[in-house]
């Protein structure tokens, strides 16, 4: 297991009970703080994905937006925003996903990315794999082939993996409730 790994999840804090009872929050603002593991945790992913003819780094709200453009940058792709409804100004395409409670949905804007295009998806943190699903959903509605989605933490106990259809998913930490 590579060295950096270690401080990378030392540096994420678990918050029990929030926003509700019973979850534990895994609250990534901590690692952000520490300037060493949050450029390891960005470089993890470059080397893993610089030589993969990516030409699209697509970031989901919110978090998303925090890892995916130091990945861009890095690797030479374009970033794409993948918005909560009405953020968006111009045309968009809208996918719906479903949550633990209710129904959510994310939008793109139509044009950013071509049919063709490789693409990574990068969020935070994989739960259920509601979210990963409607992002894939959105750039394969446009001809995009989605290589990877990468996340920082999967929960593997909510078995979100088993969602995503056989894509494959990168994560650096498992976050293995006690
Ligand atoms: C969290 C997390 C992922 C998503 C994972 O985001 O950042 O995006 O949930 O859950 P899933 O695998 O069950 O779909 P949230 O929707 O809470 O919003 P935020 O990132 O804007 O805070
Ligand atoms: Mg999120």
């Amino acid at each position: 297991q590579d060295p950096r790994l270690h401080a990378i999840k030392t540096n994420i804090r678990v918050v029990p009970n929030f926003p509700k009872p019973g979850i534990m929050f895994q609250d990534i603002t901590t690692l952000l703080l520490d300037p060493k593991a949050f450029k390891d945790t960005v470089d993890l992913f470059v080397e893993r994905y610089k030589a993969k003819n990516i030409s699209v780094v697509a970031g989901i709200e919110a978090r998303g937006f925090i890892f995916g453009p130091p990945i861009a940058l890095a690797i030479g792709a374009k970033f794409v925003p993948l918005r909560k409804p009405k953020k968006l100004p111009g045309k968009v395409i809208s996918q719906e996903y479903t949550l633990e409670y209710g129904r959510d949905c994310l939008e793109m804007h139509v044009g950013a990315v071509e049919p063709g295009e490789r693409a990574l998806v990068v969020d935070d943190l994989i739960a259920t794999g509601g979210t990963l699903c409607a992002a894939m959903d959105l750039l394969e509605r446009v001809g995009a082939e989605v290589v990877e989605c990468a996340c920082v933490i999967e929960l593997p106990e909510l078995k979100g993996r088993d969602r995503l259809n056989g894509k494959p998913l990168y994560v650096l930490v498992e976050y293995l409730e006690m």
